[in-house]
């Protein structure tokens, strides 16, 4: 049993592989927090609770019951009653008022985790099972009842956290504030990592030490956001790659969002995850209900790398679904920036034909094939062939590609719409606006309002249109902007401010059917480069696009960024032109080979016009991917370089989970004089087993020297190394 209560303390014990978490219902049927962390023994349980201690004990100390509110560790703290700290949840009842008083009601435990209604969730497996533990609290004044839910992943350190929210009174309730989890710590000797950006640079890592008052990183774009990912961690002061202990907390949600750290007057911290409360309100009418979309918590006592290896297996095992959750992705080669809108089916079919001469496995076509679609300016929601560019229509075009034995994948922009075109004229009221207001644009176009089922079923019916006419078998969902005046034609003006959450409610329905009727369809995710780059899309799509900028050495940064808690497998990633498009910085062809294999691999070039030298290298650079890429789709990543401290180099790897073999990847981006006689240390190895270098057979080492001493970098830039700037090498160890 990974949940157990204890009737006689009134306590609940989650445990999750080597992670306990702890919490009971205290005085005044409040749910109380006690511990989280390494496991600890069930008989020290009663003097951990220490719920008698002053002043914790309201019955005692009636006179300063605010004192008491103000300073327990809660586990789903209400706005309005006393604790002045960051609350989870505060409402609007039917007189005005915002206060909100939960108290503990009942709890069942049982096997297996409960689907989150609408909305992505992690699940449980035959090879990863979990436990539920749901406790019922309730607002005895409004009627307002909480479910807190927690499922236990038993045989990795993850806890998950949501809320179910229902209106059991006859008079209206709003939620003004429903985040997901409250976690509670007795430290405020935390460092705080969070991966924020930009458009073309999303996911870099930023790490800083709380202090008193609030730090939090949110949304308020109505998508996760190039900006913060709703990723948040605090790690003791000195923990590292390999040790100290960390909490990585994600949401599964691909909207607004808050990840917010507190530092109270007593030194303790107060961490809370959940919809951003900016703009929020949900209408409980009698008997209706909301749910509070879920978050991952994860807990590692050996550094950041551990608990990013967990996210991993999670994410792989636990929330990625589909035909191709445990395969290879087809390699592919994507027209976007070999031609931008400058394409016809002539040229792609040129493309098409180098490209599988070369082993590429598929084309797609990218943005530019609908409507009268020359430019980024007209015809985003006209899903119909430009016939101008695709002479002989789309059938034609998907033919000709399978006659070269490729697949054939293609882009749409599902959410949007331009003022120019024939959707936009015919509806101009399924944009999302504020009626009377100018509309901002934002690259050209607006946004479809997909809180409205029928904007979506017609979307859908257009998608559905291409797909059943040709044989596609991949599809780009892109997402352009970001949400302004945010107000539907078709909600009351009570129900306005659910926009946010509707809008991504309605995504997930339109997800949810497509990769349903066509599950053969493999979905990547995109949004202007990684901006949607959260678990709520890997739940319906296996990969997601990483960023926009395809520079060898900036993706260094992006993909460790974006390794913190997401898995590699799950990262698309290209080899682009050089000078690479954004940065006009050249890279050799090689090292973009290597640092695109760390992701799910393609190109991203015209492949009849680059230099016929990298030509020539294709071939065998997909061999190489052929030959890792089970490595790095289920072995155990571990970073060894970091550009964020030292960008002069950078290091990975991938070991098997059976420890058999390991894959090194190292890139010199800045070439150093002189530089001799130095290590790097591998990791993940078996330290007792021998390993030898593909390319050495003869030569063993021990895994432990491998690992505690290193390997000697003249085996990476010494006589027959490698050379100069953005050069890169990797090395095969195999266990004897
Ligand atoms: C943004 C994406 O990230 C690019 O890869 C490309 O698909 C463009 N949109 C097309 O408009």
């Amino acid at each position: 049993m990974s949940i157990t209560y204890n009737e006689k303390e009134r306590s609940f014990k989650l445990r999750a592989n080597n992670t306990d978490y702890m919490f009971k219902v205290i005085n005044g049927e409040y749910l109380g927090h006690v511990y989280y962390g390494r496991k600890v023994p069930d008989e020290d349980m009663d003097w951990l609770l220490r719920f008698d201690e002053s002043p914790f004990t309201p019955e005692k100390n009636n006179r300063d019951r605010a004192v008491y509110l103000d300073t327990t560790p809660f586990e789903y703290p209400c706005f309005g009653i006393g604790d002045y700290r960051e609350s989870a949840l505060k409402i609007l009842d039917s007189d005005g008022m915002s206060t909100c008083d939960l108290r503990y009601v009942s709890h069942r435990i049982f096997d297996g985790k409960p689907a989150l209604e609408g909305m992505p969730a992690t699940f449980a497996t035959e090879k990863s099972p979990a436990q539920t533990l749901e406790v019922t609290m309730k607002d005895a004044h409004t009627g307002l009842e909480a479910v807190l839910v927690y499922s236990v992943f038993e045989n990795l350190d993850v806890i998950t956290r949501s809320v179910r929210f229902k209106n059991t009174s006859d008079k209206p309730i709003k939620l003004t504030r429903a985040l997901s989890a409250c976690v509670e710590f007795d430290t405020d000797k935390f460092d705080m990592i969070t991966l924020n950006g930009s458009w073309a640079r999303e996911r870099h890592i930023e790490r800083a030490p709380l202090h008193h008052g609030k730090q939090s990183i949110d949304s308020c774009r109505g998508e996760s956001s190039h900006q913060n990912n709703p990723f948040a961690a605090l790690c003791d002061r000195n923990a590292d790659e390999d040790m100290g202990e960390v909490f990585g907390f994600n949401f599964v949600y691909s909207g607004n969002f808050v990840a917010q750290a507190e530092v109270t007057q007593h030194k303790k911290t107060r961490f809370v995850m959940g919809i951003n409360p900016l703009d929020f309100e949900w209408l409980l009418d009698a008997g209706e209900t909301f749910t509070a979309p879920e978050v991952v918590m994860v807990h590692s006592d050996e550094g950041i790398g551990k608990m990013s290896r967990i996210f991993h297996d999670l994410y792989r095992e636990n929330l990625i679904r589909g035909e191709y959750k445990d395969k290879r992705r087809p390699i592919l080669i994507n027209n976007w920036e070999a031609t931008y809108f400058d394409f016809n089916t002539d040229k792609l079919i040129d493309i098409a034909k180098e490209a599988s001469k070369l082993g590429i496995e598929m084309l797609v076509m990218d943005d530019g094939w609908f409507g009268h679609r020359d430019y980024d300016n007209s015809s985003l929601g006209d899903w119909f062939v430009y016939e101008k560019k695709l002479q002989g229509g789309l059938k034609h075009l998907v033919d000709e590609v399978n006659k070269l034995g490729m697949k054939f994948g293609i882009w749409f922009e599902p959410e949007m719409v331009s003022p120019d075109s024939d959707l936009y004229r015919a509806h101009p009221d399924w944009a999302i606006q504020i009626k009377g207001r100018d509309m901002t644009l934002c690259r050209e176009q607006y946004v479809l309002d997909y809180s409205r089922k029928e904007v979506r079923d017609y979307v859908y019916s257009m998608i559905k249109n291409i797909l059943d006419n040709a044989n596609i078998e991949y599809i780009k969902w892109d997402m352009n902007r970001q949400l302004t005046e945010v107000g539907s034609a078709a909600l009351p003006p009570e129900r306005q401010r659910e926009l946010w959450h509707r809008y991504v409610l309605g995504v997930y329905d339109l997800m949810g059917r497509l990769t349903t009727d066509y599950p053969h369809i493999l979905l990547e995710n995109c949004s202007g480069g990684g901006a949607r780059f959260d678990p709520g899309m890997l739940y319906f799509s296996p990969q997601i696009w990483c960023s926009d900028d395809t520079d060898a050495i900036e993706r260094l940064k992006i993909q460790h960024g974006t390794s913190i808690c997401y898995p590699c497998s799950a990262m698309g990633a290209h080899i682009s032109d050089c000078p690479n498009h954004l940065l006009n910085r050249n890279t050799p062809f090689k090292t973009r080979g290597h640092v695109a294999m760390v992701g799910t691999f393609g190109y991203e070039l015209d492949v009849t016009r680059i230099p016929q030298e990298d030509r020539d290298m294709i071939p065998a650079q997909i061999e190489e991917f052929k030959k890792y890429n089970p490595l790095v789709r289920t072995g155990e990543h571990f970073r060894i370089g970091n550009m964020f401290e030292d960008n002069t180099w950078d290091a990975w790897m991938f070991v098997a989970n059976d420890k058999s073999e390991a894959l090194f990847e190292f890139v010199q981006v800045m070439a150093r004089p002189n530089y001799r006689s130095r290590r790097i240390k591998l990791k993940g190895l078996d330290p007792d087993a021998y390993y030898y270098e593909e390319s050495e057979p003869d030569k063993l080492m021990s895994g432990a020297a491998l690992m505690n001493a290193g390997i000697n970098c003249a085996k990476i830039w010494g006589v027959d190394g490698i050379k100069g700037d953005y050069s890169s090498k990797i090395l095969h160890f195999v266990r004897k």
